[in-house]
């Protein structure tokens, strides 16, 4: 029903989950927003509003201008170090607690998921925390502690410690390459046997991630709910579509799903 108040919907959505077996939810920038990390593409605020992907976000770029990639990457990794998870976050990883089976799939590299309390956070397009080898030279993907070892701060970024030769970069997931297989193939199995797959916060529009709740829908028969402050890329598959921010809709879902 198009005109149900947004409270009919969240029990509607409520009454799904609390008979599934099996959930999965696909997280976006959006449910960051309200910890005050930027999202990509909203209008004015998002990332990619702001600063051209190709500039920062691939590894030409990198290859290109390592230090302004590094510093653009490095500034994100601090704010994202200053920030706290947000009510939507710790709803999420309520609900893990209050169902059978849940799995988060983010596409986020925040790692919020985890510091709200999540246990089973499979993480599409890396971890900003992290660094690794351009190279991978140790073997896929060559994690680097920039603790461990002496360079000049000044001068970023540093060599990989190990092959001296490729510098080192964050530990995510650039236009163009591919996403961790194993992450990938976990959530495509995932997600193609749950019966209810909840979407928040994703403008849906950057693959493989935004074809999960497809993959969900067609494979499994699983029903979708979209959480969105407006209309994206997913919601026109959605059962149910939650029209509000994250951060007031999923506690509210909760509270519903403890009563
Ligand atoms: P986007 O920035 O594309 O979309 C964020 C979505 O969150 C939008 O649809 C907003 O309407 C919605 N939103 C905003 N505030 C919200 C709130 N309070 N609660 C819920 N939703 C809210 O971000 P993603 O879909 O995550 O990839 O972008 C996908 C990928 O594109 C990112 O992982 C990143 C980016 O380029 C890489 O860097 C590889």
């Amino acid at each position: 029903m198009p005109n149900q108040p947004l409270t009919s919907r969240i029990e509607d959505a409520a009454a799904m989950l609390r008979k599934a077996q099996k959930v999965a939810i696909l997280t976006g920038a959006g449910v960051s927003k309200e910890s005050g990390v930027p999202t990509f593409r909203d209008a004015l605020e998002g990332y990619w509003q702001n600063y051209n992907p190709e500039d920062l976000a691939t590894p030409a770029a990198f290859k290109r201008n390592p230090r302004l990639v590094w510093e653009w990457y490095e500034s994100r990794r601090s704010r994202v170090g200053s920030v706290q998870p947000n009510p939507g976050h710790v709803a999420i990883a309520e609900i893990e607690r209050l169902l059978p089976e849940v799995l988060v799939i983010t596409q986020n590299v925040d790692g919020l998921h985890r510091r709200a309390g999540s246990r089973e956070v499979i993480e599409l397009h890396g971890d900003i925390t992290q660094h690794k080898c351009f190279d991978d030279c140790k073997g896929n993907p060559t994690l680097i502690d920039l603790d461990s070892f002496v360079w000049d701060k000044s001068n970023p970024p540093p060599y990989c410690p190990h092959c001296h030769s490729a510098y080192v970069r964050p530990n995510v997931v650039w236009f163009t390459e591919a996403l961790p297989p194993d992450a990938l193939h976990r959530a495509l199995d995932f997600v193609s046997r749950c019966e209810v797959i909840l979407v928040v916060g994703t403008s849906g529009v950057v693959q493989p991630a935004a074809s999960l709740p497809y993959q969900a829908k067609r494979y499994g028969g699983a029903k979708v709910i979209d959480v969105n402050p407006i209309p994206d890329e997913i919601t026109s598959i959605a059962d149910v579509f939650l029209q509000g921010r994250s951060g007031e809709v999923l506690p509210e879902m909760v509270r519903l799903l403890r009563a």
